[in-house]
């Protein structure tokens, strides 16, 4: 029997996930199957994310599980991709003895053979980073049809005391321009409808002197009917020349994704983000009035070593000041090999707790709020498909990248662009009636029947 059916489950950031679909991309090319049913695979590879301690404890907890799947059948392979495989490298096949197979996010191309020497009995080990890898080359496999993760920049360069990824994922390097605009046309060709592009610091995108903003005004003009997002930018390199780029191409979306961390430039310093308050809210500011309607989103993090009430008060100002649609929010977690793992973790962690949920609580009155003003008022939306709870109802996304819900109706499916009116809204979904289907700009579309 041939032992080719891989099963692949994905944590962490859509660059992960991105990553995912190059390494089912490599693996087909060489023959192999993807499977959905981890029972069935001869490969089971775990695409693993370190970006936190509770997001490593999840996938050895997973792996727990996974080992009883070869405790019924040895001849499986277990490997561990991603972050996690870069980060503990060797230990897991070592120490842990958990996995036949450590790859880490620069070798995916040498997957194949590692996989031939873990079937082999031997161990496949391959966590070399590497200062030009982009995976240029490779087609991805998608299976959406819909909406597409594209990586156009790997590692980052920020250093960010609190942070693992220029350790897991190395240095900055960015694919060509070319390259991205050829992905963005063969999307178009297949009928997608969005595309999101990727990367930890995305504002240092680079292409021989071609910079970000230049990157997202080629992708915008490929297809027009297609939805151009990205993520995520950097409060320090996020240019003017960006935002009006932004505010000129129509399928550019009105949302950026502008992680602030903390509210105090004290713990702003000793994370090494190296942007004061006063210069995140002007960007806020010039964003606003560059791109009117422009929504945020952001990622906070509470109780940074050192962190006083002082300055979370002061990220709850600051959250106050910027009104997000939407945050990401974390409790700090200390990560081994960070700069900031040198300092104390002296937030003791109930107070780091009801801080966190301070945020949380004070994110959802705000969404809530923005998203009552929108009770009334007409969005585009791009339907993804049937709601979660109900085939009676359809799911889409507004430009400004919220999630809205309608009644089904016959004849707009998956794909389409429709027009709203709000009628409804809780702080993370809003509910509307269909008014008509439309083309991306809102413009009803003309019946040929
Ligand atoms: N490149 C992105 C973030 C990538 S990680 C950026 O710079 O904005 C996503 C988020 O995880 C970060 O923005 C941060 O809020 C959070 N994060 C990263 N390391 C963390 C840690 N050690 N503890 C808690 N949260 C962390
Ligand atoms: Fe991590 Fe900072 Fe780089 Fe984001 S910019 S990936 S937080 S080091
Ligand atoms: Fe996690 Fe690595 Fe992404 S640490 S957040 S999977 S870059």
């Amino acid at each position: 029997m041939k032992k080719n059916k891989v099963y692949i489950e994905t944590y962490g950031c859509q660059m992960n996930f991105a990553d995912t679909e190059v390494v089912m991309g490599i693996l087909k090319n060489k023959g192999y199957q993807i499977t959905k049913d981890a029972d069935d695979a001869n490969v089971i590879l775990l695409n693993t994310c370190s970006i936190r301690d509770n997001a490593e404890q999840r996938i050895y907890g997973r792996l727990g599980n996974l080992k009883k799947l070869k405790e019924v059948d040895s001849s499986k392979v277990i490997g561990i991709l991603g972050c996690m495989a870069e980060r503990l490298r060797k230990d897991l096949i070592e120490d842990k003895k958990m996995v036949d197979l450590v790859v880490g996010p620069d070798e995916y191309r040498r997957l194949p053979e590692f996989i031939d020497e873990a079937f082999a009995g031997e161990k496949g080990i391959g966590v070399k980073l590497s200062r030009t890898e982009t995976y240029d080359d490779i087609i991805p496999f998608r299976e959406d049809g819909l909406s597409a993760w594209i990586s156009v920049m790997r590692g980052c360069d920020k250093f960010c005391t609190f942070c693992v990824v220029p350790y897991t994922r190395g240095r900055e390097r960015s694919r060509s321009l070319e390259s991205v605009v050829e992905e963005i046309e063969t999307l178009s060709q297949k009928g997608f409808k969005e595309a999101t592009l990727l990367g930890q610091n995305v504002n240092s995108y680079n292409d021989n002197g071609r910079d970000f903003a230049d990157l997202l005004s080629a992708a915008a003009s490929v297809d027009t009917s297609i939805r151009i997002r990205f993520t995520t930018s950097h409060p320090q390199d996020l240019s003017d020349k960006l935002l009006f780029t932004i505010a000129e191409h129509r399928n550019l979306c009105n949302y950026i994704h502008l992680p602030v961390q903390s509210g105090s430039n004290r713990i702003l310093e000793g994370m090494n983000r190296t942007y004061t308050i006063e210069h995140y809210l002007d960007l806020i500011d010039r964003a606003r009035r560059i791109i009117p309607g422009v929504s945020f989103s952001t990622d906070i993090i509470s109780g940074f070593p050192t962190e006083t009430y002082e300055d979370h008060i002061a990220t709850l100002d600051v959250m106050q000041k910027v009104r997000y649609d939407g945050a990401y929010m974390f409790k700090y977690s200390p990560r081994e090999g960070t700069k900031a793992f040198k300092i104390i973790d002296d937030v003791p962690e109930d107070v780091k707790a009801k801080r966190l949920s301070e945020i949380i609580d004070l994110q959802q009155r705000i969404s809530y709020e923005i998203n009552q003003e929108m009770i009334g008022k007409y969005e585009i939306l791009l339907v993804e498909g049937f709601s979660r709870k109900s085939n009676d109802f359809l799911a889409g996304r507004t430009d400004t990248n919220k999630v809205a819900i309608f009644p089904a109706a016959e004849g707009i499916t998956r794909g389409d662009y429709v027009k709203i009116k709000i009628n409804r809204a809780t702080s993370g979904t809003l509910f509307g009636n269909l008014i008509e289907s439309v083309d991306i700009k809102g413009n009803p579309l003309t019946l040929t029947a």
